[in-house]
């Protein structure tokens, strides 16, 4: 069983990189075949045991508190016309975790999404994953970095590896290797030039902090695009605490972003028992004719 059972996932996001379907619809209801992002979200949580989860929603952002809540009409006329295996798959997701949420008034950035869930988080360590992307991994990533959080008891940034040439569009960590998996973080640079960043360990949306963040946060000013940057509060905390990254055993799907986005739906769709062979078949026909 865990040791942490709390989890917060920001989604208050205006999702700009996504216009124009997030001027109505929040990037973390955009499907992997049938599925919202946040749903995966909240399922990689679950399965490393974590019971209570915290959204960070917006005015706009009501799809997701009725994506997580029983539409008893919709489930009377599914039993009904005896759907008992959707039923059942609707049922899975409000056993998934007790959901609550909490209103970001005004977007000031990520950081500023976390320091709303100081009330919830209380005392206990907590894990944060970002409701806009998706990560594969057996075990679950945030797992991952829960098992590596026990080992250190500090906190813990989930690290994957990007191609040097593209280090200039993440935050990335200046960090030395402990134990396998594991690295020490000396610095955090955002956004480096490729040529002088100190290495090629992106910050991967995933972290188990201590309740000690919230006070790095209300020291941290307006950052980077007038925002409270999350990077900038765990620069604070390296100060003086120590801050372990975890080289994390799986893959990242940032959906926020289109290319992403479909590249993923690809490989979703692909893995998928029931439509494999037919969507495979129709991709390598597709590029076969493909002037
Ligand atoms: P992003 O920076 O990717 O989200 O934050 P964004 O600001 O919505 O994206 P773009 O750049 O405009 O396309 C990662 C996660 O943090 C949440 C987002 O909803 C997303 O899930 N977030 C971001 C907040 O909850 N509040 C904020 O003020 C900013």
């Amino acid at each position: 069983m865990s040791a942490i059972r709390k989890a917060v996932i920001p989604a208050a996001g205006f999702g700009t990189r996504f216009l124009p379907f997030t001027r109505a619809v929040p990037k973390e209801m955009i499907p992997l075949v049938d599925k919202p992002v946040i749903q995966y979200v909240v399922e990689e949580a679950a399965a490393a045991g974590i019971t209570e989860i915290l959204i960070v929603i917006s005015s706009g952002k009501t799809a997701i508190q009725d994506h997580f809540h029983p539409a008893a009409e919709l489930e009377a006329r599914l039993k009904a016309s005896g759907k008992e295996e959707l039923l059942a798959e609707l049922a899975a997701i409000d056993a998934l975790a007790n959901i609550h949420y909490v209103y970001q008034h005004e977007l000031n950035g990520l950081g500023d999404a976390v320091a709303r869930a100081r009330t919830f988080v209380g005392h206990e360590p907590f894990a944060l994953l970002l409701g806009d992307t998706v990560l594969t991994g057996d075990p679950p990533v945030i797992g991952q970095l829960v098992e590596a959080h026990e080992r250190t008891g500090a906190a813990v940034v989930a690290l994957e590896e990007v191609p040097r040439e593209k280090v200039n569009r993440y935050g990335i960590a200046d960090a030395v290797s402990r134990d396998g998996r594991l690295y020490e973080v000396r610095a955090l640079v955002e956004k480096p030039d490729p040529a002088t960043a100190p290495g090629n360990l992106a910050i991967a949306s995933r972290y188990v902090f201590t309740p000690e963040i919230f006070a790095e946060l209300d020291r941290t000013g307006r950052g980077r695009g007038g925002e409270i940057q999350l990077t900038d509060a765990m620069k604070l905390l390296l100060t003086h605490q120590p801050l372990y990254g975890l080289r994390f055993e799986g893959r990242r799907h940032d959906i926020g972003n289109k290319l992403e986005f479909l590249k993923s739906t690809v490989e979703f769709g692909l893995r998928r028992p029931e439509f494999h062979d037919a969507f495979a078949a129709f991709l390598r026909d597709i590029i076969r004719n493909e002037p």
